[in-house]
């Protein structure tokens, strides 16, 4: 903990509440069989900066925490379903669906552990769903669907699902590295009338209380997440937008660059934690 830069945070934030409490040390056991890494040794690119790297389900009270260790009480698991179906459905000119060339969607365990992930034929850093976005548009000939939306969300958390209990394991080097370092630069940026960084927040300050709300470290390892507040899935970049957008900031947009350079920074800052998507937050 930095003391300076978390009394920066509570100054300027005028917690009302400011108090510090740790990460709580319960354990994960999804469906009372997949044991789930939700702390871990931070990964080496990380190690000037922090010891542990934890998930998000720690800093949620013990009821936030409890609904997303059952599937049948997981509220996410709704969308998950429907993007299930989606992967059957025939849509587009080419007359196909998903599982037209993907066989059962068990056969995409491992995949969401790996994304943002450089696209070799492309040229580009992918998201999962721009990934998904090129195969509707290029493989079925059908529209693509709008970043963070309904459909797009559905499908991501589908994915997500089957690689639970899998590591992080987002790679920063080869030709993704210079989109890594541009969302490393985002990360410690500091932006808006607050002049915070993601990191004032995330890395010196969490454990602590802020508006009654308990900071974590901001891994998206639990995404796409269910959110009490807004009672559906919610992508990472509408995230992002949010957090950037309470530092008093102009925000980028759900697919833009920017925000695919961000994932790709914070995924790895996660490498290690299991996947747990779709999560359950407040
Ligand atoms: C006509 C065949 C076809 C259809 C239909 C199709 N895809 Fe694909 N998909 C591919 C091919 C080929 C690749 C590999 C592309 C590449 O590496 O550039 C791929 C790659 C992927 C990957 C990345 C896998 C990895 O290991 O990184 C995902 C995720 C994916 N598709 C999801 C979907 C989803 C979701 C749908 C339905 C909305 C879909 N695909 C429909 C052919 C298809
Ligand atoms: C003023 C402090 C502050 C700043 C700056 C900030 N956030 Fe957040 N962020 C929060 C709070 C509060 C929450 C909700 C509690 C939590 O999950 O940590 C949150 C939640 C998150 C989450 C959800 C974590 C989960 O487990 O569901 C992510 C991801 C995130 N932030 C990423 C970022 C990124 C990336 C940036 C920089 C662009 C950023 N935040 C900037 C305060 C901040």
């Amino acid at each position: 903990m930095n003391i300076k830069a978390m009394t920066a945070v509570a100054v300027v934030l005028l917690a009302p509440t400011f108090a510090y409490a740790d990460a709580d040390d319960d354990t994960m056991v999804l469906n009372e069989d997949i044991s789930m890494v939700t702390k871990t040794a931070a990964p080496a690119h990380l190690s000037d900066a922090l010891d542990e790297v934890m998930s998000g389900w720690h800093f949620r009270s013990d009821e936030t925490q409890a609904m997303q260790l059952d599937d049948f009480d997981n509220p996410g698991m709704i969308f998950v379903e429907k993007g299930m179906e989606t992967w059957a459905k025939v849509d587009g000119s080419e007359g196909k669906s998903c599982q037209s060339c993907h066989d059962d969607i068990d056969s995409m365990a491992g995949v969401k552990a790996t994304y943002p992930k450089w696209n070799e034929a492309a040229g580009e850093v992918r998201t999962l769903q721009m990934q998904m976005n090129d195969c509707r548009e290029n493989q079925m000939g059908a529209k693509a669907w709008g970043y963070d939306k309904g459909a797009a969300i559905n499908m991501e958390a589908a994915l997500s699902s089957v690689s639970r209990g899998m590591p992080v394991n987002v790679a920063t080097d080869g030709p993704a590295q210079s989109t890594w370092e541009m969302g490393k630069e985002l990360y410690y940026a500091r932006t808006g009338q607050l002049e915070l960084s993601c990191a004032n927040c995330h890395e010196d300050s969490y454990g602590l209380m802020i508006r009654a709300d308990h900071l974590s470290q901001g891994q998206i390892n639990g995404f796409p997440t269910y959110r009490l507040k807004n009672a559906k899935l919610n992508g990472v970049h509408s995230r992002f937008k949010g957090c950037v957008r309470d530092t008093r900031a102009e925000t980028y947009k759900p697919g833009s660059k920017e925000f695919v350079a961000l994932e790709m920074y914070v995924a790895s800052r996660g490498n290690g934690l299991s996947v747990e998507g779709p999560s359950v937050r407040n």
